[in-house]
């Protein structure tokens, strides 16, 4: 008999836990907070000190190199040298002391006024999505707002000519649902390896065109910033399209979640909802409160570098560990009422964009983009709230990547000119 069979089993992937899953995630943490799932084969954590403590643990790596490879079963690797050239130097799956010099090398592009020399991009392409739809009286935040919203900053923000935009995303796209779907048959992992390879060398074909020009003619946008900050500390220029492949798979699909969670969340409390369009000096905390109470990024994953004890429980080197970033951060032991979605909230120390030396490089861009997006949100469409006749479609994918929703259908007054 297995050591586990008398556990407790919990199904993340039950369709009420998909819809909601802040219930089972609470009933985990007081019947079983240090849980190994068996038939998934992992550990999973769900109380703050456990996962805060886990995301500082020098014990624990972030290299899931293995784990990847282990889940592209029987594939020819020659399919992919494109692909994993592109891919091997990401910096979210290195430990020290690769992940300190990959870090150190992305910190300018990141700076705080690198940033807040993008705010205009952030500002008109939110202006320009809610032209589209502002005489409409309706539309999907997540096809007509969440997704094209990051789609458009990014490149931008990189400096990407618009005539290559569309096909840099499409590239991008291509290489993370590789990264997303090592599980399928092997004839399906092949036609998308092949497709995420083709992609890769697309992609660093016109991330290097760009590098040549900008170290020609610097400017103001990302790549410039890298390209000069990588030749200034004299490394290898080659590894800047790793490093925005790296920006985009991060910054994408998270923020458009994130920005569906957070419309979802004032929806569904629209006393709280009125508090902030009376008093829009509360968006900073409000936004705060919404990566905590319904975070894009529920779970990050770490595998053990040698045995350890978590709570009492003994987990053996090479286990695999889901921290529970969004279970941490509705653990009462930290957060008072923390199933109160409370705008005001302070201090609120979530875990949404973990902590310590992985502490999420986007998240000061990530806060501009919500920020802005649910400011102009507010001020230009009258009257929001859920569409009263269509059904808003959480994600199915999986929870244990990224949570968000695939359709949400809001209505508003038009404004017909
Ligand atoms: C919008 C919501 C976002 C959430 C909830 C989020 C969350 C996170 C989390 C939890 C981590 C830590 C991973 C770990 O511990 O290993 C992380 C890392 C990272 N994030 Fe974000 N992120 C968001 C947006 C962004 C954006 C917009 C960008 C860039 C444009 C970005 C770039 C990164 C990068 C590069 C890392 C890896 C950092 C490292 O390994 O040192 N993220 N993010």
């Amino acid at each position: 008999m297995s050591a586990f069979a008398n556990q407790p089993t919990y199904d993340l992937f039950a369709p009420e836990a998909l819809a909601n899953s802040y219930p089972l995630f609470k009933r985990m943490r007081s019947e079983d907070p240090v849980h190994y799932c068996e038939s998934a084969g992992y550990w999973i954590l769900t109380r703050y000190r456990d996962v805060e403590a886990a995301l500082r643990d020098e014990r624990l790596s972030s290299d899931r190199t293995a784990l990847y490879i282990n889940q592209l079963g029987s594939l020819d690797f020659n399919l992919i040298q494109n692909f994993l050239h592109l891919t091997s130097k990401m910096m979210v799956d290195k430990d020290p002391p690769q992940h300190t010099r990959l870090r150190k090398l992305a910190n300018p592009g990141f700076t705080t006024r690198a940033i807040e020399s993008w705010r205009d991009i952030i500002e008109n392409t939110t202006d320009r999505l809610l032209d589209n739809v502002q005489n409409r009286g309706g539309m999907d935040v997540v096809s007509d707002l969440s997704v094209p919203l990051p789609g458009f900053i990014l490149p931008e923000i990189f400096g990407v000519p618009e005539t290559d935009r569309a096909n840099l995303l499409e590239w991008a796209r291509d290489i993370g649902t590789f990264f997303g779907a090592a599980r399928g048959s092997t004839i399906e992992i092949e036609e998308l390896a092949r497709k995420a390879d083709k992609a890769a060398a697309q992609f660093c074909a016109l991330i290097r065109q760009l590098i040549e020009q900008r170290r020609r003619q610097p400017g103001t946008d990302m790549i410039s910033l890298l390209s000069v900050a990588y030749q200034e500390q004299g490394f290898n220029l080659e590894e800047v399209p790793s490093l925005c492949i790296e920006i985009l798979n991060a910054g994408l699909l998270s923020t458009t979640d994130l920005i569906a969670n957070g419309v979802n969340a004032l929806l569904c409390h629209p006393e709280k909802l009125q508090k902030l369009k009376k008093n829009p000096t509360l968006i900073n905390s409000a936004v705060e409160e919404i990566i905590r109470f319904d975070t894009s990024v529920p779970f990050f994953f770490r595998i053990a570098k040698q045995d350890l004890t978590i709570g009492g429980k003994e987990i053996a080197a090479g286990s695999l560990i889901a921290l529970g970033l969004g279970a941490a951060n509705h653990d009462p032991e930290k957060f008072e009422e923390p199933e109160v979605f409370d705008i005001t909230r302070t201090p609120n120390e979530h875990l949404g964009f973990g902590s310590g030396i992985h502490f999420c490089l986007g998240a000061v861009l990530a806060r501009m983009e919500l920020t802005i997006c649910l400011t102009t949100l507010l001020r230009r469409l009258p009257n929001l709230s859920f569409a009263p006749d269509k059904q808003a479609i959480p994600t199915k994918h999986s929870i244990l990547i990224l949570k968000g929703f695939d359709s949400l259908p809001v209505k508003f007054d038009a404004r017909l000119k």
